[in-house]
């Protein structure tokens, strides 16, 4: 099937501007060859300018969310068009976090989806249940209408320009991973949702990652798995040789 695995790091809300350009000079030139691993760093707003300058080719920054609009009385936002003109060609959309604390909803995540992916921003849509979902055991119908809003009125070629990571809720910050047979079955249903909306082939191709507790220790368990195409890391991330070996188990599943 050929879809290249992504490890995207999200660093949240962490790091000082030292600390942000000493992991990226740890870890510039050991990342795969980005034909074969795409390795995406989400860093805060404030660096990304300044990370995107010392980036090598095989690298990517990515921004953790954006607004919808390209410009406006929007204090403190950061627009797509201002992301585009410093050269970001990825964004974390519809985070757990920013659905809980920022009140993003699936209508917004849509209009964020169509916004980024209409300037070649590559959308990494986060979806997701919390506990009392999976343990009401409707984990799919859940996850189902999230995915379903987000691509509300997209075309199949602009949907090809996205990136789907489930993220249970329940296993983000909290040491709980998904077991990687219940993240694949999740991720499974999210593809038969794809094949729906655009058809078999589309369903095939478009990248599937998990997000949850992924750590050094179970990334391979969970990339091993047929439908998981990478992961989305947030504290594993932090580190530049934790965060290596993520990236060389995505090598190994490529290879
Ligand atoms: P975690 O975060 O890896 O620290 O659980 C994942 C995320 O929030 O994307």
């Amino acid at each position: 099937m050929g879809r290249r695995p992504v490890i995207a790091g999200n660093w949240k809300m962490y790091k000082t501007k030292d600390e942000a350009l000493a992991f990226i000079y740890a870890i510039n030139l050991s990342v795969p060859e980005k034909d074969v691993v795409e390795t995406v760093i989400c860093a805060p707003a404030v660096y990304l300018r300044d990370l995107v300058q010392r980036e090598e080719d095989n690298l990517r920054i990515g921004a953790q969310t954006m607004h919808h609009a390209d410009e406006g009385a929007y204090t403190g936002e950061i627009s797509p068009a201002m992301l585009k003109s410093i050269g970001i060609e990825y964004v974390i959309i519809g985070h757990s976090e920013r659905r809980a604390y920022y009140n993003e909803t699936d209508e917004s995540v849509n209009l964020k989806v169509h916004a980024a992916v209409n300037k070649d921003i590559i959308p990494i849509i986060c979806v997701g249940e919390s506990l009392d979902i999976r343990e009401a055991g409707t984990t799919n119908q859940v996850v189902e209408a999230q995915v379903r809003a987000a691509y509300l009125n997209m075309d199949a070629e602009k949907a090809m320009k996205t990136i789907i990571a489930y993220e249970p809720i329940w296993a983000i910050g909290t040491g709980k991973t998904a077991t990687p047979e219940q993240a694949n079955e999740t991720i499974k249903a999210i593809r038969g949702v794809m094949e729906d909306i655009y058809g078999k082939i589309f369903a095939e191709e478009i990248r599937i990652l998990y997000g949850g507790s992924v750590n050094v220790k179970n990334v391979e368990s969970l990339l091993a798995e047929s439908d998981i195409d990478g992961a989305l890391v947030g504290g594993a991330s932090l580190d530049p040789s934790a965060y290596l070996t993520l990236v060389n188990a995505a090598l190994k599943k490529a290879s």
